[in-house]
C-alpha cells in the first residue's frame, strides 16, 4: 500500500485540475459559491491519522484561502460547546467515514447549524451521506491497520479543497493557481522516486531498529508528519516514539 502512493495520488488529481484554464473542479461537492464565500471560520474534525492531516490542512486552507481554521479531535469535539454559527464550515476527515467519535462531531457541527463537509475515501459511508458534501479521496481499499496511501491522499483533497475554495473567494491568480496544480500533477513521480530509494530506507531501519525510544522533530507544515510518523512506529513496532516541535525541544 505504501508503493501504491504514486497511483492512489494521480487517481485523486484525476480530471479535477485543468492546467490550461487554471481551475480545480470538485464536481461532488455540491455546496453553492455564495454559501462557501460566506465563510468566516472553518473547524477540521478528525480522529488518530486524519487528525494529523487535519493539521496540515489547517496550514494549507489558512495560507491560500485566508480564513481562520481550528483542529479538534472527533472524540473531543462534543464534550465541550464548540462555538458555530452558520457560516462556519465543518470539514471532517475520515478515511472509513464510519468512526463514531468522527461522525458524533459532524453531528454536533450540523446540530448547531454548520456547512459540512467530509474528506472520505468509502462511497456511500456515513459521513459521505450525513456531510452536505464530499471530497473523495480514491486511495483504493486500504487493508493495512497502518494507514499510509489514505493519508496521503487526504493531504491532496486538503490541498485541492483549499484551492478551490480560494478559486471560489478570488485568492488566487491565475499564475498561483497553475503552480499549485503543476506541483500536484508532479507529485507521484516524487513519489514514485523517494520509493525508488526503498535500500537507503531499508539500511536505516536496520541500524535504528534495536533503539527503545524515538523522537520526530520538525517545525511548521512539517510538524503534523512527524506526529504522523511516531504514530506509524508506534503502530506497528510497539516501540515509543514521540512527535515533538523542534522549536519546543530547548523548553
Ligand atoms: C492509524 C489509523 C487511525 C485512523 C483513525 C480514524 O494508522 O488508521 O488513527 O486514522 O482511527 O479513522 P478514519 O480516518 O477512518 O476516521
Amino acid at each position: 500500500e505504501i508503493f501504491e502512493q504514486p497511483w492512489s495520488i494521480q487517481e485523486t488529481v484525476l480530471g479535477r485540475v485543468s492546467l490550461d484554464a487554471a481551475q480545480v473542479f470538485l464536481s461532488e461537492l455540491d455546496i453553492a459559491d455564495d454559501q462557501l464565500r460566506a465563510v468566516d471560520r472553518i473547524v477540521l474534525l478528525a480522529c488518530g491519522t486524519s487528525w494529523h492531516a487535519g493539521l496540515v490542512g489547517k496550514f494549507f486552507i489558512e495560507q491560500l484561502v485566508g480564513v481562520p481554521v481550528e483542529v479538534d479531535y472527533g472524540s473531543e469535539y462534543r464534550y465541550r460547546d464548540p462555538i458555530v454559527s452558520p457560516t462556519t464550515l465543518a470539514i471532517v476527515v475520515t478515511q472509513s467515514g464510519e468512526t463514531a467519535d468522527t461522525l458524533a462531531a459532524l453531528r454536533e457541527a450540523r446540530r448547531k447549524g454548520a456547512t459540512a463537509i467530509a474528506i472520505c475515501n468509502v462511497v456511500g459511508s456515513m459521513a459521505t451521506r450525513e456531510a452536505h458534501g464530499t471530497v473523495y479521496t480514491h486511495a483504493g481499499p486500504e487493508i493495512g491497520v497502518a494507514s499510509t496511501k489514505a493519508f496521503t491522499t487526504q493531504l491532496v483533497a486538503l490541498h485541492l479543497l483549499a484551492l478551490y475554495l480560494a478559486q471560489v473567494r478570488g485568492m488566487l491568480d491565475q499564475d498561483a493557481m497553475r503552480q499549485h496544480l503543476h506541483g500536484l500533477n508532479h507529485l507521484p513521480r516524487l513519489i514514485e522516486q523517494t520509493l525508488e530509494r526503498d535500500g537507503v530506507i531499508r539500511e536505516a531501519a536496520q541500524r535504528f531498529a534495536r533503539q527503545e525510544n524515538f523522537l520526530y522533530l520538525a517545525r511548521g507544515i512539517h510538524y503534523p508528519i512527524a506526529l504522523e510518523g511516531a504514530l506509524k512506529l508506534k503502530e506497528i513496532s510497539y516501540i515509543h516514539a514521540e512527535g515533538y516541535p523542534a522549536g519546543e525541544m530547548k523548553h
